[in-house]
């Protein structure tokens, strides 16, 4: 990944918080807005970070995408883990470089894009989604992005089993992760992670009892990420009148070992 912006590339369209555009750069053609057009061949060979003027004098910068910028611009067919989830996600379960995950459901491939970024070029993800429009549509989204060489799609229901074993963890966003909990045990290296995104205390009640019931747990807990933009304006600073309100709980439990 060079820091000059090549034919081919995403970038950041960006005016304000409102208008921006992720878009392809591709030589000999334009980028047009109602704020201006840009000439792709401006951009090519010059630095992500420039600012740039329209043809009709509006100054757009022009950044590589961030991760939340290519989550959001992902086609997206279900509700999808956001940033503010997707790391402490990461930062609680030790998802990192080398990491082997199992995910499921693969849903739009939000989740699966960022946890394949966490993983690197050693780790891995492997995917569970039933269904075959929701996974035809995520591998879409994810081929433009990521690198496919981490991931592994599989078009399957987890609940009928998990191919892989020794994982350093099992990350759930389907609507009965209580029916996943003995199959993740059965797969996570022990002390390793179970994490569960649901949007509902019921869905999160059922999989904690299923979680205590079996007695292969530790330190069980769920959470709930709030997060809010602060306007910075000089003697007018404060929080935005707006901000997601709910998007999830999250649990988090702990493989226990079984000695034998
Ligand atoms: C909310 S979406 C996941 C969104 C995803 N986390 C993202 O960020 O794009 C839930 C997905 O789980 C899938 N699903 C539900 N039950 C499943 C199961 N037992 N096995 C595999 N996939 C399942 C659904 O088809 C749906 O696509």
């Amino acid at each position: 990944m060079t820091d000059v912006i090549e034919d081919g590339d995403y970038v950041l369209i960006f005016l304000d918080g409102k208008r921006n555009w992720i878009r392809k750069v591709m030589a000999g053609e334009k980028f047009h807005s109602n704020k201006g057009i840009i000439d792709f061949d401006d951009l090519i060979g010059r630095p992500f970070g420039i600012k740039i003027e329209s043809h009709s004098g509006r100054t757009f910068q022009i950044h590589r995408p961030s991760q939340t910028d290519i989550q959001v611009y992902f086609a997206r067919n279900t509700q999808i883990v956001y940033s503010k989830d997707a790391g402490i996600i990461l930062i609680e379960a030790g998802i990192s470089a080398g990491s082997r995950v199992i995910e499921s459901g693969t849903g739009s491939g939000a989740l699966t894009w960022i946890l394949s970024q966490a993983v690197g070029p050693t780790g891995h993800v492997y995917t569970y989604e039933v269904r075959e429009d929701m996974y035809n549509g995520a591998r879409k989204n994810l081929a433009k992005f990521a690198d496919m060489e981490r991931i592994t799609m599989h078009q399957k229901d987890i609940t009928e089993g998990i191919e892989e074993e020794n994982v350093d963890a099992v990350v759930l966003d389907l609507a009965t992760p209580w029916l996943v909990v003995d199959e993740a045990h059965r797969v996570l290296k022990p002390s390793h992670f179970f994490v569960s995104y649901s949007p509902t205390i019921e869905q999160v009640m059922k999989t904690c009892k299923a979680l205590h019931e079996r007695g292969e747990w530790g330190m069980v807990k769920t959470i709930e990420v709030l997060q809010r933009e602060i306007l910075v304006r000089e003697n007018k600073t404060r929080p935005t009148t707006w901000m997601v309100g709910h998007t999830g709980y999250i649990t988090f439990a702990r493989a226990l070992a079984t000695e034998r």
